[in-house]
Protein backbone atom coordinates (compact mmCIF):
# COMPACT_ATOMS: atom_id res chain seq x y z
CA UNK A 1 0.00 0.00 0.00
CA UNK A 2 0.81 3.63 -0.74
CA UNK A 3 1.90 5.38 2.09
CA UNK A 4 -0.17 8.52 2.59
CA UNK A 5 3.23 10.50 3.63
CA UNK A 6 6.99 8.96 2.67
CA UNK A 7 8.79 11.43 3.85
CA UNK A 8 12.56 11.30 2.25
CA UNK A 9 15.23 12.68 4.19
CA UNK A 10 13.57 16.04 4.85
CA UNK A 11 15.13 19.19 5.66
CA UNK A 12 14.31 22.63 5.82
CA UNK A 13 16.68 25.76 6.87
CA UNK A 14 15.08 29.03 6.68
CA UNK A 15 17.44 32.09 5.91
CA UNK A 16 16.90 35.93 6.88
CA UNK A 17 18.82 38.49 7.38
CA UNK A 18 21.20 37.72 10.54
CA UNK A 19 21.22 34.05 10.31
CA UNK A 20 18.95 31.04 9.71
CA UNK A 21 16.89 28.07 11.41
CA UNK A 22 17.37 25.09 10.78
CA UNK A 23 13.55 23.97 11.18
CA UNK A 24 14.03 20.25 9.80
CA UNK A 25 16.52 17.82 9.35
CA UNK A 26 16.83 14.49 7.45
CA UNK A 27 13.34 13.89 8.42
CA UNK A 28 12.06 10.21 7.34
CA UNK A 29 9.60 8.52 8.27
CA UNK A 30 5.95 6.89 6.71
CA UNK A 31 2.48 7.69 7.32
CA UNK A 32 0.01 4.76 6.86
CA UNK A 33 -2.93 5.75 4.79
CA UNK A 34 -6.21 5.64 6.07
CA UNK A 35 -5.65 6.37 9.72
CA UNK A 36 -5.01 9.42 12.24
CA UNK A 37 -1.32 10.14 12.66
CA UNK A 38 -0.39 12.73 15.12
CA UNK A 39 2.77 14.44 14.79
CA UNK A 40 3.86 15.81 18.26
CA UNK A 41 6.57 18.30 19.22
CA UNK A 42 6.77 21.61 21.73
CA UNK A 43 6.65 24.84 20.07
CA UNK A 44 9.06 26.03 17.16
CA UNK A 45 9.96 21.79 16.68
CA UNK A 46 9.59 21.82 13.11
CA UNK A 47 5.67 20.64 13.14
CA UNK A 48 4.03 23.40 11.11
CA UNK A 49 7.39 23.32 8.42
CA UNK A 50 6.40 19.93 8.14
CA UNK A 51 3.04 20.31 7.67
CA UNK A 52 3.48 22.91 5.08
CA UNK A 53 6.17 21.31 2.84
CA UNK A 54 3.94 18.12 2.47
CA UNK A 55 1.21 20.77 1.92
CA UNK A 56 3.28 21.70 -1.03
CA UNK A 57 2.47 25.42 0.61
CA UNK A 58 6.79 25.12 0.79
CA UNK A 59 9.60 23.95 -0.82
CA UNK A 60 12.17 21.77 1.07
CA UNK A 61 15.82 22.79 1.23
CA UNK A 62 16.46 19.28 0.57
CA UNK A 63 15.26 16.05 0.92
CA UNK A 64 12.20 15.48 -0.99
CA UNK A 65 7.88 13.63 0.10
CA UNK A 66 5.41 11.52 -1.37
CA UNK A 67 2.30 12.75 -0.74
CA UNK A 68 -0.31 9.51 -1.92
CA UNK A 69 2.42 8.81 -4.04
CA UNK A 70 3.17 11.90 -5.58
CA UNK A 71 6.10 14.45 -5.32
CA UNK A 72 5.83 17.52 -3.96
CA UNK A 73 8.36 19.32 -5.92
CA UNK A 74 6.54 18.06 -8.85
CA UNK A 75 3.64 17.10 -9.07
CA UNK A 76 1.79 19.61 -6.47
CA UNK A 77 -1.34 19.79 -8.55
CA UNK A 78 -1.91 16.24 -7.90
CA UNK A 79 -1.42 16.32 -4.46
CA UNK A 80 -3.16 19.65 -3.80
CA UNK A 81 -6.85 18.06 -5.23
CA UNK A 82 -6.31 15.50 -3.03
CA UNK A 83 -5.60 16.98 0.63
CA UNK A 84 -7.23 19.85 2.62
CA UNK A 85 -5.54 21.87 5.50
CA UNK A 86 -6.76 23.95 8.28
CA UNK A 87 -3.47 26.02 9.24
CA UNK A 88 -2.19 26.69 12.28
CA UNK A 89 -4.87 29.42 14.60
CA UNK A 90 -6.77 29.29 11.07
CA UNK A 91 -9.44 32.54 11.68
CA UNK A 92 -12.60 31.66 9.18
CA UNK A 93 -13.97 35.00 7.21
CA UNK A 94 -15.63 37.16 9.84
CA UNK A 95 -18.92 37.90 7.41
CA UNK A 96 -19.70 34.17 7.07
CA UNK A 97 -21.76 31.92 8.88
CA UNK A 98 -21.32 28.59 8.99
CA UNK A 99 -23.31 27.46 6.20
CA UNK A 100 -21.65 29.88 3.73
CA UNK A 101 -17.96 29.40 5.27
CA UNK A 102 -18.52 25.64 4.43
CA UNK A 103 -20.15 26.11 1.16
CA UNK A 104 -17.68 29.07 -0.11
CA UNK A 105 -15.30 26.31 0.80
CA UNK A 106 -16.57 23.37 -0.97
CA UNK A 107 -17.41 25.81 -3.85
CA UNK A 108 -13.58 27.26 -4.23
CA UNK A 109 -12.44 23.32 -4.35
CA UNK A 110 -14.97 22.93 -7.54
CA UNK A 111 -17.56 21.18 -6.11
CA UNK A 112 -20.79 21.59 -7.59
CA UNK A 113 -24.00 23.19 -6.16
CA UNK A 114 -26.10 20.31 -5.25
CA UNK A 115 -23.45 18.40 -3.82
CA UNK A 116 -22.19 21.30 -1.53
CA UNK A 117 -25.46 21.72 -0.05
CA UNK A 118 -25.76 17.83 0.77
CA UNK A 119 -22.21 17.76 1.98
CA UNK A 120 -22.72 21.30 4.06
CA UNK A 121 -25.92 19.77 5.71
CA UNK A 122 -24.63 16.43 6.06
CA UNK A 123 -21.73 17.53 7.92
CA UNK A 124 -23.74 20.06 10.01
CA UNK A 125 -25.88 16.98 11.15
CA UNK A 126 -22.71 14.59 11.94
CA UNK A 127 -20.92 17.07 13.72
CA UNK A 128 -23.86 18.53 16.01
CA UNK A 129 -23.58 22.44 14.38
CA UNK A 130 -27.03 22.66 13.93
CA UNK A 131 -27.80 25.35 15.94
CA UNK A 132 -24.71 27.44 14.68
CA UNK A 133 -25.70 26.87 11.10
CA UNK A 134 -26.95 30.21 10.40
CA UNK A 135 -24.55 32.26 12.78
CA UNK A 136 -21.64 34.40 11.99
CA UNK A 137 -18.52 32.37 12.49
CA UNK A 138 -17.09 35.09 14.54
CA UNK A 139 -20.01 34.82 16.79
CA UNK A 140 -18.62 31.34 17.81
CA UNK A 141 -17.13 30.29 21.05
CA UNK A 142 -13.13 29.08 20.20
CA UNK A 143 -14.56 25.85 20.40
CA UNK A 144 -17.22 26.42 18.13
CA UNK A 145 -15.33 27.66 15.58
CA UNK A 146 -12.31 24.85 15.41
CA UNK A 147 -15.15 22.31 14.96
CA UNK A 148 -16.49 24.55 11.66
CA UNK A 149 -12.99 24.44 10.58
CA UNK A 150 -12.84 20.54 10.95
CA UNK A 151 -16.31 20.35 9.75
CA UNK A 152 -15.26 22.37 6.49
CA UNK A 153 -12.54 20.21 5.31
CA UNK A 154 -14.15 17.00 6.53
CA UNK A 155 -17.50 18.31 4.26
CA UNK A 156 -14.71 18.15 0.96
CA UNK A 157 -13.63 15.41 -0.99
CA UNK A 158 -10.07 15.59 -0.08
CA UNK A 159 -8.63 12.15 1.10
CA UNK A 160 -6.30 13.80 3.44
CA UNK A 161 -6.69 15.87 6.11
CA UNK A 162 -3.70 18.36 7.19
CA UNK A 163 -4.83 19.65 11.06
CA UNK A 164 -2.32 21.96 12.66
CA UNK A 165 -3.08 22.21 16.23
CA UNK A 166 -6.47 21.76 16.45
CA UNK A 167 -7.18 22.77 19.72
CA UNK A 168 -4.37 24.66 21.14
CA UNK A 169 -5.84 26.98 23.53
CA UNK A 170 -9.02 25.52 24.08
CA UNK A 171 -10.86 24.49 26.98
CA UNK A 172 -11.08 20.74 27.81
CA UNK A 173 -15.00 20.71 27.12
CA UNK A 174 -14.24 22.09 23.87
CA UNK A 175 -10.82 20.32 23.07
CA UNK A 176 -12.94 16.77 23.26
CA UNK A 177 -15.26 18.62 21.54
CA UNK A 178 -12.56 19.01 18.05
CA UNK A 179 -11.54 15.76 19.26
CA UNK A 180 -14.93 14.09 18.70
CA UNK A 181 -15.33 16.24 15.17
CA UNK A 182 -12.09 14.37 13.92
CA UNK A 183 -12.59 10.98 14.65
CA UNK A 184 -15.56 11.54 11.67
CA UNK A 185 -12.27 11.78 9.33
CA UNK A 186 -11.48 8.08 10.57
CA UNK A 187 -14.97 6.51 10.11
CA UNK A 188 -14.49 7.71 6.91
CA UNK A 189 -11.52 5.75 6.55
CA UNK A 190 -9.68 9.36 5.61
CA UNK A 191 -6.17 9.63 6.41
CA UNK A 192 -5.67 12.57 9.36
CA UNK A 193 -2.18 14.00 10.03
CA UNK A 194 -2.60 16.16 13.10
CA UNK A 195 -0.06 18.24 14.93
CA UNK A 196 -0.22 19.03 18.31
CA UNK A 197 1.52 19.48 21.66
CA UNK A 198 -1.02 17.69 23.74
CA UNK A 199 0.00 14.32 24.55
CA UNK A 200 -3.35 13.14 25.81
CA UNK A 201 -4.70 14.46 22.13
CA UNK A 202 -2.01 12.20 20.30
CA UNK A 203 -2.68 9.09 21.92
CA UNK A 204 -6.29 9.82 22.19
CA UNK A 205 -6.67 10.14 18.00
CA UNK A 206 -3.61 8.72 16.42
CA UNK A 207 -2.58 4.98 15.74
CA UNK A 208 1.35 5.81 15.00
CA UNK A 209 2.89 9.06 16.49
CA UNK A 210 6.22 11.11 15.62
CA UNK A 211 7.92 13.25 17.86
CA UNK A 212 9.46 16.12 16.54
CA UNK A 213 12.55 17.89 18.68
CA UNK A 214 14.31 20.79 17.26
CA UNK A 215 13.59 19.76 13.65
CA UNK A 216 14.77 15.94 14.27
CA UNK A 217 12.50 12.96 14.55
CA UNK A 218 13.14 11.37 17.91
CA UNK A 219 10.61 8.55 18.11
CA UNK A 220 7.91 7.46 15.61
CA UNK A 221 5.36 4.72 15.67
CA UNK A 222 2.68 3.26 17.79
CA UNK A 223 1.84 4.44 21.37
CA UNK A 224 2.50 0.70 22.50
CA UNK A 225 6.12 0.48 20.31
CA UNK A 226 7.21 3.88 21.72
CA UNK A 227 6.39 2.73 25.15
CA UNK A 228 8.75 -0.31 24.72
CA UNK A 229 11.46 1.39 23.92
CA UNK A 230 11.64 3.53 27.32
CA UNK A 231 14.75 2.66 29.69
CA UNK A 232 12.35 3.51 32.78
CA UNK A 233 9.29 2.29 32.35
CA UNK A 234 7.91 3.07 35.80
CA UNK A 235 7.16 6.07 37.59
CA UNK A 236 6.93 6.18 41.22
CA UNK A 237 6.32 9.46 43.10
CA UNK A 238 7.32 9.87 46.80
CA UNK A 239 6.74 12.44 49.31
CA UNK A 240 9.50 14.64 50.33
CA UNK A 241 9.97 12.81 53.43
CA UNK A 242 12.96 11.12 50.87
CA UNK A 243 15.22 12.75 49.93
CA UNK A 244 16.56 13.28 46.12
CA UNK A 245 19.63 11.27 47.32
CA UNK A 246 18.54 8.51 48.68
CA UNK A 247 16.01 8.07 45.39
CA UNK A 248 18.74 8.83 42.90
CA UNK A 249 20.28 4.68 42.68
CA UNK A 250 17.12 3.54 42.08
CA UNK A 251 16.63 5.20 38.98
CA UNK A 252 16.27 9.15 37.22
CA UNK A 253 14.99 11.76 40.43
CA UNK A 254 12.74 14.99 39.30
CA UNK A 255 11.41 17.17 41.19
CA UNK A 256 7.83 17.69 42.06
CA UNK A 257 6.09 20.55 43.99
CA UNK A 258 5.70 18.09 47.26
CA UNK A 259 8.26 15.71 46.80
CA UNK A 260 10.26 13.29 43.74
CA UNK A 261 9.17 11.70 41.15
CA UNK A 262 11.66 8.66 39.75
CA UNK A 263 11.49 6.93 36.91
CA UNK A 264 12.78 2.98 37.44
CA UNK A 265 12.56 -0.51 36.43
CA UNK A 266 10.62 -3.21 37.54
CA UNK A 267 13.10 -4.34 40.20
CA UNK A 268 13.67 -1.34 41.54
CA UNK A 269 10.00 0.17 41.38
CA UNK A 270 9.20 -2.96 43.90
CA UNK A 271 11.98 -2.21 46.05
CA UNK A 272 11.06 1.76 46.30
CA UNK A 273 7.28 0.61 46.77
CA UNK A 274 8.60 -1.55 49.58
CA UNK A 275 10.86 0.79 51.25
CA UNK A 276 8.26 3.59 51.21
CA UNK A 277 5.41 1.63 52.77
CA UNK A 278 7.69 0.64 55.51
CA UNK A 279 8.78 4.04 56.57
CA UNK A 280 4.89 5.04 56.39
CA UNK A 281 5.41 7.71 53.34
CA UNK A 282 3.09 8.35 50.88
CA UNK A 283 4.31 6.42 47.66
CA UNK A 284 2.20 5.52 44.37
CA UNK A 285 3.18 3.54 41.27
CA UNK A 286 2.27 3.65 37.92
CA UNK A 287 3.66 3.12 34.48
CA UNK A 288 5.38 5.70 32.58
CA UNK A 289 3.07 8.19 30.64
CA UNK A 290 3.96 9.46 26.79
CA UNK A 291 4.88 12.90 28.67
CA UNK A 292 7.08 10.63 31.02
CA UNK A 293 8.51 9.29 27.70
CA UNK A 294 9.34 12.66 26.10
CA UNK A 295 10.49 14.00 29.40
CA UNK A 296 12.66 11.42 29.48
CA UNK A 297 13.75 11.23 25.94
CA UNK A 298 14.64 15.16 25.64
CA UNK A 299 14.68 15.77 29.08
CA UNK A 300 12.23 18.59 29.36
CA UNK A 301 8.48 18.68 29.20
CA UNK A 302 6.43 18.83 25.83
CA UNK A 303 4.57 21.59 26.29
CA UNK A 304 7.34 23.92 28.03
CA UNK A 305 7.82 26.93 26.00
CA UNK A 306 11.17 27.70 24.40
CA UNK A 307 12.89 30.56 22.32
CA UNK A 308 13.51 29.64 18.85
CA UNK A 309 17.26 29.15 18.29
CA UNK A 310 18.72 31.06 15.77
CA UNK A 311 22.04 30.00 14.80
CA UNK A 312 24.63 32.35 13.23
CA UNK A 313 25.92 31.71 9.70
N1 LIG B 1 9.13 31.85 7.91
C1 LIG B 1 10.07 31.59 8.81
N2 LIG B 1 11.24 32.27 8.83
C2 LIG B 1 12.20 32.00 9.72
N3 LIG B 1 12.10 31.06 10.68
C3 LIG B 1 10.97 30.34 10.73
C4 LIG B 1 9.90 30.57 9.81
N4 LIG B 1 8.89 29.70 10.11
C5 LIG B 1 9.32 28.98 11.15
N5 LIG B 1 10.57 29.35 11.54
C6 LIG B 1 11.38 28.75 12.60
O1 LIG B 1 11.51 27.36 12.32
C7 LIG B 1 11.40 26.58 13.49
C8 LIG B 1 10.27 25.60 13.36
O2 LIG B 1 9.05 26.32 13.31
P1 LIG B 1 7.64 25.61 13.10
O3 LIG B 1 7.72 24.68 11.95
O4 LIG B 1 6.61 26.68 13.06
O5 LIG B 1 7.50 24.76 14.45
P2 LIG B 1 6.20 24.24 15.25
O6 LIG B 1 5.05 24.26 14.31
O7 LIG B 1 6.57 22.88 15.72
O8 LIG B 1 6.00 25.18 16.39
C9 LIG B 1 11.24 27.58 14.64
O9 LIG B 1 12.51 27.82 15.19
C10 LIG B 1 10.68 28.81 13.94
O10 LIG B 1 11.02 29.99 14.65
MG1 LIG C 1 3.22 25.13 14.47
Amino acid sequence: MTPAISSQHLSKTYKFKGGSVQALDDVSFDIPEGETYGLIGRNGAGKTTFLRITGTLLMPTSGTALVLGFDIRTEEREIRKRIAMVPQESRPLYFATTEQLIDGYLEMRGMERTETRRRRNDVIDELGLGDVRRRLVSRLSGGQRRRVMVAMVLASDAEFLFLDEPTTGLDPIARREVWAAIGHATRDRRTVLLTTHYLDEAEALSAHLALLEAGRLRVEGSPESIRARVQLPYRVTLDSSWSAEELASYGTVAPLVNGHLLFTREKEAREIVQAALKRGSQVALSPVTLEDIFLQLVGRPLDEETEAQVEET
